[in-house]
């Protein structure tokens, strides 16, 4: 047999083995029960994340990609030469690999995700498209424990971060100014972020994004139960709980929810949960946001908004935002 040498640096800080009971046991115990979404992505939620991205009615992966490419020297010449590039989370496969053809000759590439399986597939298929790039993969949660980051190298160069699938929407609106304070101290002086955030439209074309035809955002959602039931012996009734997203126009923002179709429990680790005919676990958030509302957000926490760019069918935003 023959073993390759990694290709990649991996730096595991173990974010999941005490967090994933503790936190299912805490979310559910609330009056309004919850589930955290950062423990969608084992290896079949992030599959299943993949086709939601090719579905066709899931539109801001192509609409973000579509920016990108469309302004690919744009953003290689705000960005400079020789940028380190740190992404935060690394289920966004051709995006990066179109951001990183795109820049002059980048440094390195490190990514930061929880989920570890789908962070080293994608960084070692990376590292083997692009043997030029330094590839470091940090196992971590960036919501919480980005402030370990600057243990990583690749500390001397200039960095632009980068955010995209407008994954900044599942951060609760004071958590995400958190997120981005964070992440700008992280990116130093002279740093910049790159930063993908959905725009808010018509309900049903955002009802029909988080509600596909075809059931994969159902199952996407459904996997968490399973990964509950799998990982920490629980005995959910998938086929009592369904899927739903609800488009909340105050808040500007869709929610997802597991709806309870009888009244029933559930035993996690020897604690009983009670589920009512119609009560919700809620598992996700995606805001919306318009231009000016995201940059006042980015402002808030420090950021110069630089530049802004729209998909042509101006659903879907992209910002560069300098840390300054
Ligand atoms: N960041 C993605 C978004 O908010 C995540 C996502 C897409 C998602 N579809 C989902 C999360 C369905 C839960 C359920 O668009």
């Amino acid at each position: 047999m023959e073993l390759k040498r990694e290709a990649i640096s991996f730096i595991d800080f173990e974010p999941e083995a005490a967090d994933f009971l503790s936190e299912v046991l805490d979310g559910l115990t609330r009056p309004q029960k919850s589930l955290p979404c950062k423990f969608f992505y084992d290896s079949r939620g992030a599959a299943l994340f993949d086709e939601i991205c090719r579905l066709p009615e899931y539109y801001p992966t192509r609409a973000e990609h579509s920016i990108i490419v469309e302004n690919g020297a744009e953003i290689a010449a705000l960005a400079g030469p020789s940028a380190a590039v740190i992404e935060f989370g690394s289920g966004s496969g051709l995006k990066t690999r179109a951001l990183l053809e795109a820049l002059e000759t980048p440094s390195a590439y490190i990514a930061i995700d929880i989920a570890r399986d789908a962070l080293l597939a994608s960084t070692r298929a990376l590292a083997r498209e692009r043997p030029d790039l330094e590839v470091i993969a940090v196992c971590a949660d960036y919501g919480a424990g980005l402030d370990r980051l600057p243990e990583i190298k690749g500390a001397a160069v200039r960095r632009l971060g980068l955010f995209l699938g407008s994954t900044i929407g599942n951060f609760e609106p004071d958590e995400a100014i958190g997120f981005l304070r964070t992440a700008r101290a992280l990116l130093g002086p002279g740093g910049a972020l790159l930063i993908g955030a959905d725009l808010w439209k018509q309900r049903e074309v955002l009802q029909a994004a988080y509600d596909d035809s075809r059931g994969v955002t159902a199952a996407f959602n459904m996997n968490l139960l399973r990964r509950i039931n799998r990982e920490l012996g629980g005995n959910f009734n998938l086929g009592a709980f369904r899927h739903e997203a609800r488009c909340v126009e105050d808040t500007r923002r869709i929610e997802m929810h597991l709806v309870s179709a009888v009244r029933q429990q559930a035993v996690i680790a020897g604690h009983r949960f009670f589920f009512g005919i119609g009560e919700t676990i809620h598992t996700e958030n995606s805001h919306k946001y318009t231009v000016e509302g995201f940059h006042a957000m980015a402002r808030m926490a420090g950021f110069a908004p630089r530049q802004t760019w729209l998909d042509r069918a101006e659903r879907f935003s992209l910002h560069y935002l300098d840390a300054a």
